[in-house]
Parts: structure tokens; C-alpha cells; sequence
């Protein structure tokens, strides 16, 4: 069971309230030394394909293996919504990072005009085409819908889409929108979900440590 916090672009909690956490966190930029600092394992929010180059705004791979930073998420809904991230760069990003050593997740998942419109397979399919099995590579469903919406996927959409995903590509595969402690376990419960991406919920130590102890729980 692998649970993963996305900070976003917050500052987030003191890492070192953290500390002992059996828990991924992605911090931004410029937190991501002391959340390494305080031992925690640390992913960036996104990552370039290259080593170095004239790509303003960006982060390369060995740049953050340098800062002890060992993965990174990739292709979030919020980099394909707001930053034009593609399909494409999705996948340079993912294979460069993954070339370069680091962890990768992966995110993908359909928008509520994608879901009424029964292109939901259509969309994760499209979206996978770009990735290829990898043991450091873990998937995100992240239904667009379900971002900080407050309107999680049911457990039932979710073991569905994961299934799908998993029948695509061979990764453990992580759900995330609206996790929260009050449903966490309904969702981690499901067979297909191999743990969660969480975001508001990450922000806060004791929601975010309730929902990795109902991780440990289920696991165990
Ligand atoms: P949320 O965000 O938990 O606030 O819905 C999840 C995410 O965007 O990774």
C-alpha cells in the first residue's frame, strides 16, 4: 500500500511532524531539502526528460537525485489542465525520469464531460498508450472530477477503473480525488487499489497520518 501526499503549491506541514510516516510526500520546490532532511521520502510535483538545457521553469532528474529527492509525480490533471501538459510530454517526462533512476507516478484520468460521454476507456487508454511497465513506474487514477471537489469516486468506480488501467499496463495503481480519513478505507479496501494520492487531506498531520494508519491497517 503506497500513499502519497501532493502538497500542491503550499507550504505544507513541518516535515519533521511527519517523521516516521510510512508515506511519499511531494512537496513544492523549495521544501523538497527539508522534507529530505527530516528523512521523509521525498517525490517533486513534476520533473523534465533532459539532464540540462535551455528549458526555464523546469527541473532535471539528476538535479533532484542530487537533493536526495528520489521520485516524482508526473502528468498531474492540474499540469494537463492549467500548463498544457500532454500526452507526449507525459511520456518524455516519465521515461527520462524513470532513465535517470528516479520513482515515477504517473497520473491519469477522464473529466466528467469525458465520463457522461462513455469515453472514460477511451481517455485512460489514450493516456497509458505513452508509458510502458517499469518497476519504479506507479499510476494515479485521478478522476478529474474527484480533485479537490469534495466528490470522491465511489469505491465501485474505482476498483472498475483500476482494473481497466491495470488491465493496460502492469503497475500498481494509486487512486486519488477527495481522499480523505472518513473514506479512505472504503477505497484502500478495494482489491485493485494499491493506495492513494492524496492532496487537501496531505496538508493536515493528522489527516494525513489517519489515512497512512489506515493504510498500515488494511496491509496487514
Ligand atoms: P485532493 O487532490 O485530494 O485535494 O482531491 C488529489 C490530487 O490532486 O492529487
Amino acid at each position: 500500500m503506497i500513499i502519497v501526499g501532493n502538497w500542491k503549491m503550499f507550504r505544507g506541514p513541518d516535515p519533521h511532524a511527519l517523521a516516521g510516516l510510512d508515506a511519499i510526500v511531494c512537496p513544492p520546490f523549495t521544501r523538497l531539502r527539508d522534507c529530505v532532511d527530516a528523512g521523509l521520502t521525498t517525490y517533486a510535483q513534476n520533473v523534465h526528460w533532459d539532464k540540462e538545457g535551455t528549458y526555464t521553469g523546469e527541473i532535471s532528474p539528476p538535479m533532484l537525485l542530487e537533493l536526495g529527492v528520489t521520485g516524482s509525480l508526473v502528468g498531474h490533471s492540474e499540469r494537463r489542465q492549467y500548463f498544457g501538459e500532454s500526452d507526449e510530454t507525459v511520456g518524455l517526462r516519465t521515461r527520462g525520469a524513470l532513465e535517470a533512476g528516479l520513482h515515477v507516478v504517473a497520473c491519469v484520468g477522464e473529466t466528467i464531460e469525458e465520463r457522461r460521454g462513455g469515453k472514460t476507456d477511451a481517455v485512460l487508454r489514450r493516456q497509458l498508450s505513452v508509458l510502458e511497465p517499469h518497476p519504479n513506474l506507479v499510476l494515479a487514477y485521478e478522476p478529474v472530477w474527484a480533485i479537490g471537489t469534495g466528490h470522491t469516486a465511489t469505491p465501485e468506480i474505482a476498483q472498475e477503473a483500476h482494473a481497466f488501467i491495470k488491465s493496460l499496463l502492469d503497475a500498481p495503481v494509486l487512486y486519488g480525488g477527495s481522499v480523505k480519513p472518513e473514506n479512505a478505507e472504503a477505497l484502500l479496501s478495494r482489491p485493485d487499489v494499491d493506495g492513494a494520492l492524496v492532496g487537501g487531506a496531505s496538508l493536515d498531520v493528522d489527516s494525513f497520518t489517519a489515512i497512512c494508519q489506515t493504510a498500515a491497517r488494511i496491509r496487514s
